[in-house]
């Protein structure tokens, strides 16, 4: 199966993409997580895009097309994939149509993951995230068990340099100008799926489930 998760900022795409991946057995390939590993990494990939990033703007399509294409091309995307964050433009989804189209592949479904401007913006301002092993937790609805401190693997949690509010802010008002088209885009195909994300993440998962089995 491939699928994509759409949705603003602190929807839920990778909460929900880490347990639809536990789920079917296959990788949740997020390409904020890769990019952030890149700038932890002080890599040139990471070089180019930390100042987009930290901005809340989108890194350069030709820099993400080239990275996602190289992630998707691995042996363990095989059985199939589940995509958070890519594609964001309706130029990267063409080329996400590119590349499968190489592979003899198709995206199998698009899961649109609805929620209020107000809500993700209270969520974005409780998430705490592991630089190491990319968990993610809520100070209001989802701490770790020991304050600042990864359940996974121990290390230190931060707040992401872009989950400040005015941050979140342009985030937002970048992702209804140049990602929400793309909903319309996967709709006129009949692959778009909408799941409530205002629920408890569990309540969201089966629903996803629901719709995904149906
Ligand atoms: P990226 O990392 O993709 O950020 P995003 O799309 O803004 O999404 P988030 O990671 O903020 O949120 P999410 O929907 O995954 O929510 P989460 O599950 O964490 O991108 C970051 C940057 O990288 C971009 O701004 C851009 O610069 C660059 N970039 C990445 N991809 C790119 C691309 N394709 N093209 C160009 N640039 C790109 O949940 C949020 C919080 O809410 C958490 O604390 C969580 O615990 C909590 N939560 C989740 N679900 C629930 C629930 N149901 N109830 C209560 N709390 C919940």
């Amino acid at each position: 199966m491939i699928l994509i998760l759409l949705g603003p900022p602190g929807a839920g795409k990778g909460t929900q993409g880490r347990f639809l991946a536990d789920e079917y057995g296959i990788p949740e390939i997020s390409s904020g997580d890769i990019l952030r590993a890149e700038v932890a990494g002080n890599t040139k990939l990471g070089r180019q895009a930390k100042s987009y990033m930290d901005k809340g703007e989108l890194v350069p399509d030709g820099i993400i097309v080239a990275m996602m294409a190289d992630r998707i091309s691995k042996e363990d995307c095989k059985p199939g994939f589940i995509l958070d964050g890519f594609p964001r433009t309706i130029d990267q989804a063409g080329a996400l149509a590119d590349m499968l189209k190489e592979l003899g592949r198709s995206v199998d479904f698009v899961l649109n993951i609805d929620i209020s401007e107000e809500r993700v913006i209270k969520r974005i301002s409780g998430r705490r995230s592991c630089p190491n092993c990319s968990s993610v937790y809520n100070v209001h609805c989802n701490p770790p068990k020991k304050d600042g401190i990864c359940d996974n693997c121990g290390n230190e949690l931060i707040q992401r340099i872009d989950d400040s509010e005015s941050t979140v802010l342009n985030r937002l008002k970048i992702y209804n100008k140049q990602t929400k088209p793309i909903i319309d885009c996967y709709d006129k195909r009949s692959l778009l799926r909408t799941v409530d994300g205002e629920p408890k993440p569990d309540v969201i998962l089966d629903d996803i489930l629901n719709l995904l089995n149906r």
